[in-house]
């Protein structure tokens, strides 16, 4: 099987390229990625199985000539960080919707099997006290230029389906935490900020909970859903763990053996989503899938292990994400 992996180079995408290496024996993988600021060559494997195409997915020669050797498309690039998108949207504008898009065509020009990789942030956020949680019929309220242009994107898909009959499949995930993610994200940031002997920044009270789930559970659901998902179906993805910010931050703290309480509030982040939530019922029941990492704390003390194996990888882009974030206030 071909498969053409967009965004190979970031966080998630880096993280199915390995484990389709390791788990699909008769699979060859192109990544496509435009190595933005968030792509790096290094988080792709050295492997004969696997070529890297540095490209944008919204430029269309490319584009279709990749997916016309292609049995299946798997698409992650993005422009991904909520804070990028509230000191300039266009880039997330341009990649994730007319990006999309342009996939969106090749695949139909190719009859391409697609499979659309979206976030649980196109349904808003739920009230902190709200017993209720994100399912496929969620109406769609997104709240930050990411958010939306991610829920455009996803409507794109939809729509491609419909009218164009195109064999795709979609998943909306939640947050996810692992080896390989930009140090501008949440955990990493901590983690990174902890070894190198600053405190870490909590948004505002810390009150606002996300729906952490590993990145590699996260992938074996993507290709569950690849396997044996239902054509033109959205699937969301989680793993029941909801945690306030302030309580990982805290479990980070007690992990690299700092005082709990060693962390520093930061102004928060304008129109910031109180609470995401996923209800993974259809996954779970129609797909039989099941997540492996349980506990976060076990997760999470690897991650910690890999960042601090790792910092060869994640030292270059220290310095400028911080001085972005001293911009901001932050
Ligand atoms: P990331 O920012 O780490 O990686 C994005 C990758 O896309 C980078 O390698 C970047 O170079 C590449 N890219 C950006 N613009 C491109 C373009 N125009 N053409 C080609 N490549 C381009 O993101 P991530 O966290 O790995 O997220 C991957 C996908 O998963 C995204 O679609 C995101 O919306 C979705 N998602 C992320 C999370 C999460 O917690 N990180 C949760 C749910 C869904
Ligand atoms: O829910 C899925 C989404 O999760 C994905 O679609 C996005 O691509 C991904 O970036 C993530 O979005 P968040 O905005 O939730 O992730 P982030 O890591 O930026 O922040 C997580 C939470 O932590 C959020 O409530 C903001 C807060 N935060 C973040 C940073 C960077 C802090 O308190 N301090 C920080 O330093």
């Amino acid at each position: 099987m071909r498969v053409l992996v967009t965004g190979g180079a970031g966080f998630i995408g880096a993280n199915f390229v390995r484990l389709t290496l390791a788990t699909r024996p008769d699979a060859t993988v192109t990544v496509l990625d435009k190595l933005t600021y968030a792509g790096n060559a290094a988080s792709i494997p050295d492997d004969p199985r696997v070529t890297l195409v540095q490209g944008d997915i919204a430029d269309r020669e490319v584009v279709d000539s990749l997916v016309s050797e292609t049995d299946l498309v798997v698409h992650f690039a993005a422009e991904s960080h909520n804070d990028n998108s509230l000191t300039d949207p266009s880039p997330f504008i341009h990649t994730n919707l007319v990006g999309t898009f342009t996939l969106l065509e090749a695949c139909r020009a190719h009859a391409t099997r697609f499979h659309h990789v979206s976030t649980d942030e196109v349904y808003g956020d739920l009230a902190l006290d709200d017993p209720g949680k994100f399912t496929a019929d969620t109406p769609y309220n997104p709240s930050s230029p990411y958010s939306a242009s991610k829920a455009g994107s996803d409507l794109l898909v939809r729509a491609w389906v419909r009218s164009f009959g195109l064999a795709a499949t979609m998943s909306n995930c939640s947050n996810n935490y692992g080896p390989f993610q930009h140090v501008e994200k949440f955990i990493p940031r901590q983690i990174t900020n902890i070894i190198d002997g600053v405190r870490p920044k909590l948004y505002g009270a810390g009150a606002n909970v996300r729906d952490w789930i590993h990145v590699d559970d996260h992938n074996t659901a993507v290709w569950t859903v690849i396997d044996a998902g239902r054509v033109g179906q959205t699937y969301l993805i989680g793993a029941d763990g909801e945690l306030s910010n302030k309580a990982v931050v805290e479990a980070v703290l007690v992990a690299m053996g700092q005082p709990v309480d060693a962390y520093d509030h930061v102004p928060d982040r304008p129109g910031h989503d109180l609470r995401y939530a996923i209800d993974a019922t259809a996954l779970r029941e129609e797909l039989g899938w099941a997540p492996r990492y349980r506990d976060f704390a076990t997760g999470l003390a690897a991650t910690i292990d890999w960042y601090r194996d790792n910092e060869a990888w994640w030292r270059p882009l220290k310095r400028e994400t911080e001085l972005a974030y001293e911009r901001l206030g932050r």
